[in-house]
């Protein structure tokens, strides 16, 4: 079988692909589907086991790492998935965006070191995983700037004096604390999104409306 066939035989069938992050995330919004009447046997084992199927309710789920979460669901070969705003910002796939799931939650901003003001006189240096957010927002602001391109480990950049401000994920707030850093503006608030592919949207729609309406219940209960 073609690969070409087998995306088309998903979209038009009656399982439902779910693209779910790997880790603790994914586990508690995989808690909100099987309470929204999908439950999958063995899913939250300690396997390393990446697809789990419940044929009774149709439901097939998939572990996947959360930043390729958008990938697998605008090319098809998950039908919905669960994203993070900040990925969803970044990569701007073509995708609808469903549902806040309320999870996840925390905030993308610019940290600098404790005591730093922007004079505004020179390019400012700003070292994140976000290149596209972080140009966007300074975009805005009029704001010259050059992108020094991490893939973890932020915080570093400005302790090291290779980037003068970052952008990246503040949720407890102690990462930035334990390297003397502070927040200098909220970019923009982040959550749990879901996400579903615009085909299987359509072919699937009915099995997909009945599924969104158990999670939004669900995220309602949450507020
Ligand atoms: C994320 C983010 C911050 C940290 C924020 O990093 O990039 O570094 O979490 O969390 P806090 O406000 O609760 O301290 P992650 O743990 O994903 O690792 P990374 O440094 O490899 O990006």
């Amino acid at each position: 079988m073609r690969s070409t066939d087998k995306i088309v035989r998903d979209i038009t069938g009656d399982t439902i692909n779910v693209a779910l992050p790997k880790g603790r995330l994914g586990e508690k919004v995989y808690r909100m589907f099987a309470e929204a009447g999908y439950p999958c046997d063995g899913i939250l084992d300690d396997s390393r086991k990446l697809v789990f199927e419940n044929p009774e309710k149709q439901i097939r789920y998939f572990w996947v790492k959360p930043s390729d979460v958008t990938i697998y669901v605008e090319r098809g070969a998950a039908d919905i998935g669960v994203a993070g705003k900040d990925i969803i910002l970044e990569y701007r796939p073509d995708v609808y965006e469903l549902l806040d799931l309320k999870k996840g939650k925390c905030r993308m901003a610019v940290a600098a070191e404790n005591g730093f003001r922007d004079d505004t006189s020179s390019t400012l240096r700003v070292a994140t995983k976000f290149p596209n957010i972080a140009r966007r927002y300074y975009e805005k602001e009029s704001r010259d700037i050059d992108i020094i391109n991490l893939h973890g480990s932020i915080e570093l950049a400005p302790v090291l004096g290779l980037s003068d401000v970052i952008v990246d994920i503040v949720e407890t707030g102690s990462t930035l604390r334990e390297n003397d850093l502070y927040v200098v503006d909220t970019v923009v608030e982040i959550s749990a999104r879901l996400i579903a592919n615009k085909a299987a949207y359509k072919f699937k729609n009915d099995r997909l409306s009945a599924l969104v309406e158990g999670l939004r219940k669900i995220t309602e209960a949450l507020e």
